[in-house]
C-alpha cells in the first residue's frame, strides 16, 4: 500500500498539466487503449477543435483589482460543487484502470464535484454509489428494453443518484478508424488469435497487463444486465456492435425517461438552440453543450463554439453546463464566461486515471483547481459566479 502511494506519487511528481499525463498514459497503456481514450471520430476535426477554439479566445482582466482567494464553489441543479466541474462519463475505465469508475467517483468526492457515472462503466452504480461519499449523477444510454431502461432509472434512483443524464448524440455509434485498426471494441476477447496480435503490446505495458490480469480481465458492462442475452452483461463489444437498434435515442424516450424519473433531468450532446429548446421544453433541468469529445459526428462545431447560440435559446429556462475540449483552468474560466454553469472533464481525468488511479484523478482535479484560481486573481475576479461576457474580449470580426 505504502509502496503503491509512493510509486504514484513519483509517477505523478512532474504532470503539471493535461499534456503531462497524456504523455504518461502513453507510456503505461497499450496502444490500443490508448487510442481508445484518445480518439475521436473520422479526420478528428471536431475533437481537435474542441480545444483549439478554446485556445482563441482571449480573457479580458479588470487590473488593480486584488482579489485575494477566489471563489469557486457553486451549485448545479441542486448539487453543490467546490468548483464549476463535475467528471465526464467514460465507459470502459475499468480496462484503463481496476479501480476504474470506483476511482474517479472516489476523486470526485475528495475534490468536492460530482461524477457522472457512465451506463458502460466496468462497476455497477451500486457498486460506485458505496465506494464514495458525495453527490453523484447517472448518464444513461437508451437501451430498446424500455422495462430494463425504467429499472436501471429505478435503480439510480434507489442508490441515491441525484441527476439522470441521458445521452442523446449516440443514434449509432461514431467511425473511431483508431478503433478499427487496433481492433479495439469488435473483437477484443481473449482468444489465440488476439493474444498473439496484441501480445507485443501488452509485453511492453507489463504493469498495465498484470494489473488487468489480477483484475480478472473484466469486459463486462454490470449495467447492462438486463440488456444481454439471457440477462448476462454485455462486453464493451456487444455494447457497440448493438448499437444501431439499441442505443437510437429520441425526444420519445427523453419524454419516457421525464415521466419515470422525478429527480433533476440532464440531456447531454445538444448543439443547436432549438434542439437545446427541445430538451427542456420536455422537461429537461439542464443540458449538456457536448460533442461527446469528438467522438461521435465528425465536423460539427467545437463545444465551445455552439455554447452561445444554445444559450441564447435556452435564456435561463434550464441549467446549461459544456463538454469538450477543457484542458486547463482558463478553459473553465471561458467557458464560465459565456453562459455554463459548470463544465465536465474528460480525457484528462481519464489520463490521470491510467497514471496512478484515484491519485491521479485527484491530481488532474486539483491541477485544474489550482489553474483556475490562479486565472481569476490574474483577472481580478472575485467569484465563478460573477463571469460573463464582459470577461472574454471581443472576437475580431471576419
Ligand atoms: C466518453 N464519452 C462518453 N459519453 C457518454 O455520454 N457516455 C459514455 O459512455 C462515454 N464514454 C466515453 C469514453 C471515453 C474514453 C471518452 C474519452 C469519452 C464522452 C464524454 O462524456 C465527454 O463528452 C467527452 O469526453 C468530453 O470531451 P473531453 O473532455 O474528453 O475533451
Amino acid at each position: 500500500m505504502y509502496v503503491t502511494k509512493i510509486r504514484q506519487q513519483r509517477r505523478l511528481a512532474g504532470v503539471l498539466n493535461y499534456a503531462d499525463a497524456r504523455r504518461r498514459a502513453w507510456k503505461v497503456l497499450p496502444r490500443l487503449l490508448f487510442d481508445y481514450i484518445d480518439g475521436g471520430a473520422d479526420d478528428e476535426l471536431t475533437m481537435r477543435d474542441n480545444v483549439e477554439r478554446f485556445g482563441e479566445l482571449r480573457l479580458r482582466p479588470r487590473t488593480g483589482e486584488w482579489v485575494p482567494v477566489p471563489e469557486l464553489s457553486t451549485e448545479v441543479l441542486g448539487t453543490a460543487l467546490s468548483m464549476p466541474v463535475l467528471t465526464a462519463p467514460c465507459g470502459g475505465m475499468r480496462l484503463v484502470h481496476p479501480d476504474g469508475d470506483l476511482a474517479i467517483a472516489r476523486a470526485a468526492a475528495r475534490a468536492g464535484v460530482a461524477p457522472v457515472v457512465p451506463s458502460g462503466g466496468g462497476y455497477s452504480l451500486e457498486e460506485v454509489a458505496a465506494s464514495a461519499e458525495g453527490p453523484r449523477w447517472f448518464q444513461l444510454y437508451k437501451f430498446s428494453n424500455r422495462a430494463g431502461m425504467e429499472g436501471l432509472v429505478e435503480r439510480a434512483r434507489d442508490a441515491g443518484y441525484h441527476a439522470l443524464v441521458m445521452t442523446i448524440d449516440t443514434n449509432i455509434a461514431g467511425n473511431r478508424e483508431r478503433d478499427f485498426r487496433n481492433g479495439f471494441g469488435y473483437d477484443l476477447r481473449i482468444n489465440v488469435r488476439n493474444a498473439l496480435r496484441l501480445g507485443p503490446q501488452m509485453a511492453r505495458r507489463p504493469g498495465w497487463a498484470f494489473r488487468f490480469w489480477r483484475d480478472g480481465m473484466p469486459f463486462e458492462l454490470p449495467n447492462t444486465a438486463p440488456f444481454g442475452s439471457d440477462g448476462r452483461a454485455m462486453s464493451l463489444t456487444e455494447m457497440a456492435r448493438s448499437g444501431a437498434e439499441s442505443f437510437s435515442p429520441t425526444w420519445h424516450d427523453v419524454a419516457l425517461v421525464r415521466k419515470v424519473w422525478n429527480g433533476a433531468l440532464v440531456v447531454k450532446g445538444v448543439l443547436a438552440g432549438d434542439d437545446a429548446r427541445q430538451a427542456v421544453d420536455l422537461g429537461a433541468d439542464a443540458v449538456v453543450v457536448s460533442n461527446h469529445g469528438g467522438r461521435q459526428l465528425d465536423g460539427v462545431p467545437a463545444a465551445i463554439d455552439a455554447l452561445p447560440e444554445v444559450v441564447a435559446a435556452v435564456g435561463g429556462a434550464a441549467e446549461i453546463l459544456l463538454d469538450g475540449g477543457v484542458r486547463r483552468g482558463g478553459d473553465v474560466v471561458k467557458a464560465l464566461a459565456l453562459g455554463a454553469k459548470a463544465v465536465l472533464l474528460g480525457r484528462p481525468i481519464v489520463w490521470g486515471l491510467a497514471v496512478a488511479g484515484e491519485a491521479g484523478a485527484v491530481h488532474m482535479l486539483e491541477l485544474l483547481r489550482a489553474q483556475i484560481i490562479r486565472t481569476m486573481c490574474l483577472m481580478g475576479c472575485p467569484s465563478v459566479t460573477r463571469l460573463g461576457a464582459e470577461w472574454l474580449w471581443e472576437r475580431p470580426r471576419g
